[in-house]
């Protein structure tokens, strides 16, 4: 904290004394309560951290396939700290993609930096003017504070209060996270979920990465399993720091899902070429497969649905997924595991994460590390 005090007048000690003491009683105002404690976590309970912990697994993936679909390098370019050490990420490439979708992409893909980010830092210029009547004459001290704060000083105020207005939200300057794990981004692993979800070997092989609709159906795959996730996580948070947390980050991966679904939505009845396969075929297998793998019911549907399970019962189209209320569906960590390694089970690692899912969570169920 840099405090400098240029008074106009020097009165008596005893009010320039006083002036700086109310100063700084003042300054100390803008400080988080326990801004001397070096644990951030303090606030959020164990059970919350696992929970923000967890969906790191996707924001990487998701940062990941965005940044290299879009501009042909990752996190490894745009913010290597972030990765914290990881792995790079196999099989990525960037996607022949027309400008306007490359320009919506890049924004997804910026987005998912942010959610990763562990900056949360800044300064509060803080001016202090002061104007005390002092036996006839007038003396006004001015003081000027410069409150750098870090993501480190806020751990101790768990009820919210003042920080909304100075904080950053992002996964990593709220929990200290993990690095990057391993992911494999080849065309190959995108092709099997798409051979899996139609139960035979597409001829030739789904390439996510060959043009614009390609990358917008392997793109259905990925953040809307994320946000059943943080839908499936808000109930069982208890800090509202982690509560605000997950709300803000579910409405951008929402967002993210809601736009990937319009687009691929105008295209339904298109043919994916060179399959004889339409838009909506492909979305309403690849939810059924994620149904299927995530063993708890119908918790995923395509564009294009039986009318029972259109909005109020009403209606085929189907450009957003929700159950028989139009709400959202949630899912537990345990069913994103089985989705996202392709395996159907939470113990056995694979697909897009070939050794694992990092976070204490999904470590609780790979075979000791
Ligand atoms: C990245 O981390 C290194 C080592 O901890 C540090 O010196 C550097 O300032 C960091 N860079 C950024 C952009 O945060
Ligand atoms: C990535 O996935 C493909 C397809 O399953 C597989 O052939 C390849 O070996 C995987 N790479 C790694 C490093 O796991």
């Amino acid at each position: 904290m840099a405090l400098s005090i240029p008074t106009t007048s020097m009165a008596t000690t005893t009010t320039t004394t006083a002036a700086v003491i109310s100063s700084i009683l003042l300054l100390l105002l803008f400080l988080p309560t326990s801004y001397c404690s070096e644990n951030y976590n303090s606030a959020i309970p164990g059970s919350d951290i696992d929970l923000l912990e967890f969906p790191l697994n996707l924001e990487y993936l998701e940062a990941e396939f965005f940044l290299w679909g879009s501009l042909g390098y990752g996190l490894d370019s745009i913010a290597p700290n972030l990765t914290m050490g990881g792995p790079p990420p196999v099989g990525t490439t960037k996607a022949r993609l027309d400008p306007f979708t490359k320009d919506v992409i890049l924004q997804f893909a910026f987005q998912e930096v942010g959610h990763l980010s562990d900056e949360g830092g800044g300064s509060v210029v803080v001016v202090v003017v002061l104007v005390v009547g002092c036996g006839g004459r007038i003396v006004v001290a001015v003081v000027v504070g410069v409150v750098e704060w870090q993501r480190k000083w806020w751990g101790g105020d768990g009820g919210g209060g003042v920080e909304g207005w100075w904080r950053r939200w992002a996964i990593k300057n709220t929990v200290r996270g993990f690095p990057r794990p391993l992911l494999n981004l080849s065309a190959e692993a995108f092709g099997n979920v798409m051979n899996s979800a139609f139960g035979r070997a597409l001829k030739p092989a789904f390439d996510p990465y060959a043009n614009e609709l390609n990358f917008l159906l392997a793109s259905y795959v990925i953040p809307y399993v994320g946000l059943t996730g943080y839908v499936g996580a808000n109930p069982k948070l208890q800090s509202p720091i982690s509560k605000r947390l997950v709300a803000g980050l579910l409405a951008v991966e929402s967002g993210q899902d809601a736009v990937i679904r319009g687009l691929l939505y105008e295209r339904a009845r298109e043919k994916v070429t060179p399959y004889e396969i339409t838009v909506a075929e492909f979305t309403d297998r690849i939810s059924e497969l994620r149904n299927k793998l995530g063993s708890a019911g119908v918790k995923d549907e395509g564009l294009i649905v039986p009318t029972f399970q259109g909005a109020e019962g009403k209606l085929r189209g189907n450009v957003l997924a929700g159950d028989q209320n139009s709400v959202g569906y949630d899912r537990t960590p345990e069913e994103i595991l089985r989705i996202i390694y392709s395996s159907g089970d939470e113990h056995v690692p694979g697909g897009f994460y070939p050794k694992g899912a990092d976070g204490r969570i999904a470590k609780s169920h790979l075979p000791s590390a």
